[in-house]
């Protein structure tokens, strides 16, 4: 495997909110933590190296969020890539509060997502934030409050960009209404597509679709399993067919693959030299009903 072949170029690029235009295959930066997502990661050091070799690959799209630690992520991505490449594009998410490992609880008041806006603007060293997603909906706060104050905070220029994730399309139409909802990431993968619908919505809208837990091919992928045939005719490991399938899904894809070793971000990476034909994307998608 050469840089060319594992470039993020390759994947092709998608303008977020049509001016910010990243390259679609991108990097979850969730996985730099602790066991739980809680705490700093066994290694830290490989963590600044998958960051920063994620760069040489021509990842310019990177998520994470206030939650992942807490801080622990972002405080990691400002460690290893400031000051920043010009075409580099952080997306941080505010709404989950955590209390343990494994532990995530929304809290959408205004006064505290103002408050994590804040926070992530200083742990990330930046003026204004290039995407801040709302990591969860409270149900117990009005959706109006939510997506207000996100929009105040736009208005301010503490925000570029404000995006959802886990929601329906209804929701996406309620916030549309008070503001531009520019991305959505929901949990979708080859073998889990419940958000088909809300992937429709983004195609039909021009919105980033950011999939989350892009890697699962569940049992498919076990020795002698459906995907053997194919794996072993492109060459390819289950996971590399799993985000070369969702690459070709859709042109508003951003897979976020998350991992704490160079070693797994380059075979990730690398999915994007893949060429599914038009027969294996339908197989993928056949096998995995
Ligand atoms: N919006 C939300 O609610 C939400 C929820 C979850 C995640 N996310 C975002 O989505 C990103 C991706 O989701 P995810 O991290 O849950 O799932 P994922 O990217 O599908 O999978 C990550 C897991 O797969 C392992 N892995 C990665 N590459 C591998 C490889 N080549 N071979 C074998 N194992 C490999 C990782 O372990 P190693 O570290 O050992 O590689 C890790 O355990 C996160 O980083 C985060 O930014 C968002």
């Amino acid at each position: 495997m050469t840089n060319e072949t594992m470039s993020a170029k390759r994947s092709g690029t998608f303008a977020i909110g049509g001016d910010l235009t990243v390259n679609r295959l991108g990097y979850g930066a969730m996985q730099l933590t602790g066991p739980g997502v809680w705490g700093d990661p066994r290694d830290p050091d490989e963590a600044v190296r998958v960051l920063r070799r994620a760069l040489e690959l021509d990842v310019t799209f990177i998520d994470t969020a206030d939650a992942y630690g807490p801080f622990v992520s972002e405080l990691l991505i400002r460690k290893a890539l400031h000051p920043y490449p010009e075409n580099l594009v952080i997306a941080t998410k505010a709404g989950l509060t955590r209390s343990g490992p494994d532990d995530w609880r929304p809290v959408g008041r205004p006064e505290y997502l103002r408050q994590q806006v804040h926070l992530s603007l200083r742990h990330l060293g930046v003026e204004r934030i290039d995407l801040l997603q709302l990591h969860r909906i409270d149900p117990k706060v009005p959706l109006e409050e939510q997506i207000g104050e996100l929009k105040l905070l736009q208005d301010e220029g503490k925000i570029r960009h404000i995006g959802l994730s886990e929601v329906t399309v209804e929701q996406i139409e309620a916030a549309s209404k008070i503001v531009d909802i520019v991305s959505v990431q929901n949990l979708y993968n080859l073998v889990k597509r419940d958000a088909e619908p809300v992937l429709q919505y983004c195609e039909a809208h021009q919105i980033a679709f950011i999939p989350w837990f892009p890697l699962a091919t569940g049992q498919l992928a076990k020795a002698g399993g459906p995907l053997d045939e194919i794996s072993k005719r492109l060459h390819a490991k289950p996971s590399q067919l799993a985000l070369a399938w969702l690459l070709k899904r859709s042109p508003v894809m951003l897979p976020i693959p998350g991992t704490s070793s160079v070693a797994h971000l380059e075979e990730n990476m690398a999915a994007v030299s893949i060429e599914l034909s038009e027969a294996d994307f339908q197989t993928l998608l056949a096998l995995a009903k």
